[in-house]
């Protein structure tokens, strides 16, 4: 029978004539590399009454310490641009960590030193060596660069196989390494050795990225940056820090590589509030120390318990956070978060099957989070 005229449906089929179209249009004028990588998402959202799912501090930054920060910012003339590198910030933390100013490179959030390094390194034709899995925004900006990507995976454990690296790094001819030391999604790291290893028997750029060595039993590979000149170490002030919110990043190398790594640096990037809230920070670091040694305390704690719990099983972390393996992680997930809990589901991970992961959070969060877990 023929169809009868209808508008609506004529809408609804131009509708999604047009949107295919617009679809191939679309594609033809973007970078095909876009079709290998998503949007960056967060599974549950960023809110949440107990919020354990980004790694974060627990602990915000004081309300004293923003008055003398905000005060002091208070001052700054708004209408002018900052400096087209943050330099003020650059110094303070190279005098704190007792390195030369023009061996520090900072940024707005070490995601965006990310793709600086990146775009300074890769290109069609480059090879870039990635442990799997770790840290999903190496792969995203290596696909981008339209790199090739040689993976390596984790042991079934979640440890490295360092020499899996070494000799994927040798066979490979690989241009470009990067280690997340700790490790996330896993938790687990490398030993100091065992990086020096890897940097040295290598001609590749070695980015090591340290986003949680404050929580970390290794030492830091940044004692090594002297003897190396392929070596770069990359941090954070959004975990140990707990300025998330505020955006800081380091990049920390020899003088004459950082001076290259730093040409496809976005200028302006970093406001002046990012380098007064780090000077502060780090003035009054007794703070951040005083927060580690907390969060490494309940983590153990946490550890332990979850060790006595049926149908659970967690693995030993090096970091702010703990990965379990459960019997069906989707449905963990969504009981907690309908008590207010947010975690992250990592299943999708390689050799990372049925696990959550959750950061540690404050002494009443952990024993709700824990609490809820002996229940489920
Ligand atoms: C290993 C690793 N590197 C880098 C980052 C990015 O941190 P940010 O951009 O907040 O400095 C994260 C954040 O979770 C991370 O886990």
């Amino acid at each position: 029978m023929p169809l009868r005229a209808s508008p609506i449906r004529d809408k609804i089929f131009t509708a999604s004539k047009q949107s295919s179209i617009m679809q191939r249009d679309i594609k033809s004028f973007l970078n095909p590399a876009l079709q290998n990588i998503a949007t960056y998402k967060v599974e549950g959202g960023q809110q949440a009454e107990i919020k354990l799912n980004q790694n974060e501090s627990p602990f915000d930054v004081p309300m004293w310490l923003k008055e003398e920060i905000i005060n002091e910012f208070i001052k700054e003339q708004w209408n002018r641009y900052p400096d087209i590198l943050p330099y003020r910030g650059m110094k303070a933390y190279a005098d704190f960590l007792g390195v030369s100013a023009d061996s520090v490179m900072m940024s707005n959030g070490s995601n965006e030193m990310l793709y600086t390094i990146f775009l300074a390194s890769l290109g069609p034709g480059r090879k870039i060596l990635i442990p799997d899995p770790s840290f999903s925004l190496y792969e995203k900006i290596a696909l981008l660069l339209q790199s090739h990507i040689v993976s390596v995976p984790m042991l079934p454990g979640l440890d490295f196989d360092t020499d899996a690296i070494l000799r994927a790094a040798r066979d490979e001819q690989v241009d470009f390494i990067v280690l997340s030391t700790p490790n996330n999604p896993t938790g687990k790291s490398l030993s100091f050795d065992e990086v020096r290893l890897i940097a040295e028997s290598s001609e590749a750029l070695v980015l090591v990225d340290e986003a949680y060595i404050e929580f970390s039993c290794q030492r830091s590979a940044l004692e090594l940056i002297d003897g190396l000149p392929n070596l770069v170490i990359l941090r954070t002030m959004s975990k140990a820090l707990a300025l998330a919110g505020i955006r800081i990043g380091f990049a920390i190398a020899n003088p004459l590589l950082m001076a290259e790594l730093a040409k496809p640096k976005i200028p302006f990037a970093s406001s002046r509030l990012a380098e007064i809230t780090l000077t502060r920070v780090l003035a009054n670091y007794s703070l951040v120390t005083d927060a580690v040694s907390f969060i490494l305390h309940e983590r153990d704690k946490l550890y332990r318990e979850l060790l006595a719990i049926e149908g659970i099983e967690p693995f030993q972390s090096d970091t702010n956070f703990l990965i379990i393996r459960v019997k069906d992680a989707g449905a963990v997930f969504h009981s907690l978060q309908s008590d207010g809990i947010l975690v992250r589901n990592v299943s999708g991970y390689k050799f990372m099957d049925n696990c959550l992961r959750f950061n540690v959070g404050m002494f009443e969060e952990n024993r709700r989070l824990i609490e809820k877990l002996r229940t489920i």
